[in-house]
């Protein structure tokens, strides 16, 4: 299924916040829709909203054209820039972009799809590569694995990074099961990870997040495998929140911590974790579920999307193009 497409200046997606109950799509003709649909998960994943603004780009050249309406195209540039700060993939793509729709507004719209096929490819890349190491790291015929939040097609455009993986392994006849954990406060491994995991007939238990540490250190998964939404230079790693405690967890447990990105999420520019900015989505999504509320009204909550698990405590990085060992004192 293609979750995210361009078509005569349409972009149209799968509305994630709706799933698994309800499929609905989005046919988004405007920039201020498509930052929203951004801001509210709508298109989410680290790859996805890369190519969701790299499309968002090429629509905005087609309504401004940026030689005589430079004003509305840059701010438009600006908004997709800033819809969401910690996946670096989304200001890579528009940084991609946006200089080729300034000069030539109609060959933006290429690019956006060279990005997308790249995600592509580095999926299948990725599941692959990723498959391997999990099988040499557990040294096991059959294995269990155990993920956060969503990592699969839908925060990609196909089959996704950890996700991948864990699918690469099922093809192979050789997933015993997937542990994937519910992720609140938006529920993206409850909600999507299980949507998936179905739909490409896979072993799965779903558990709550505060199961993973404990289930770790009493032997339920051979690994751990995690996307990432910006990985800085030094290989510290920004992922969902609570990747951190289940690197700690596996580390505990003596369990193999995989973070599983395209090359596109590396982040050369930034130095470390401390220098990665953590959205903080505000207290509604905390003190509610699926905006049901289940704390007292006007209840005030910390609610950071992200987290960063130190490079100390992963195992390896794999990209579409390597396997980097950093337990074995490798680097970025
Ligand atoms: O807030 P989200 O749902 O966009 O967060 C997504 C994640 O944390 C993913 O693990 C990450 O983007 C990698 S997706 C291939």
């Amino acid at each position: 299924m293609q979750t995210l497409s361009y078509a005569d200046g349409v972009i149209t997606m799968i509305d994630q916040t709706a799933l698994p109950q309800q499929e609905i799509w989005l046919e988004i003709d405007n920039v201020a829709d498509l930052v929203g649909a951004i801001k509210r998960l709508s298109v989410r994943g680290a790859p996805a909203i890369g190519v969701a603004g790299a499309y968002g780009i090429a629509m905005a050249a087609l309504l401004h054209d940026p030689s005589t309406d430079s004003e509305a195209f840059e701010a438009a540039v600006h908004d997709i820039r800033e819809a969401r700060p910690t996946a670096v993939n989304l200001a890579h793509t528009v940084d991609r972009v946006a200089p080729i729709a300034r000069t030539d507004p109609a060959a933006a719209l290429a690019e956006a799809h060279a990005i997308r096929d790249e995600e592509l490819h580095a999926s299948i890349a990725m599941g692959e590569l990723g498959a391997d190491l999990v099988l040499e790291l557990a040294q096991k015929a059959q294995v269990r694995t155990m993920t956060i939040c969503n990592t699969g097609g839908l925060a990609t455009v196909a089959r996704g990074t950890a996700l991948a993986v864990i699918q690469t392994l099922h093809e192979r006849g050789v997933l015993t099961e997937a542990i994937p954990l519910e992720t609140r406060p938006l529920l993206q491994g409850g909600r999507l990870t299980t949507w998936e995991l179905e739909r490409m007939g896979a072993p799965f238990r779903l558990i709550v997040d505060s199961a993973g540490p404990f289930l770790l250190a009493r032997g339920a998964a051979d690994v751990v495998l995690i996307g990432a939404d910006r990985i800085a230079a030094n290989g510290d790693t920004a992922n969902k929140i609570g990747s951190f405690s289940l690197a700690l967890a596996a580390k505990h447990a003596g369990v193999p911590f995989i973070v599983v990105a395209p090359e596109s999420t590396i982040d050369m520019k930034t130095d470390d974790g401390d220098a990665i900015e953590i959205e903080d989505r505000g207290p509604h999504e905390v003190a509610s579920v699926r905006d049901t509320p289940i704390a007292p009204v006007g209840t005030n909550a910390i609610n950071p999307a992200f987290d960063v698990t130190p490079a100390s405590l992963i195992t390896a990085i794999v990209t579409d193009k390597r396997i980097v060992r950093v337990a074995d004192g490798e680097t970025l």
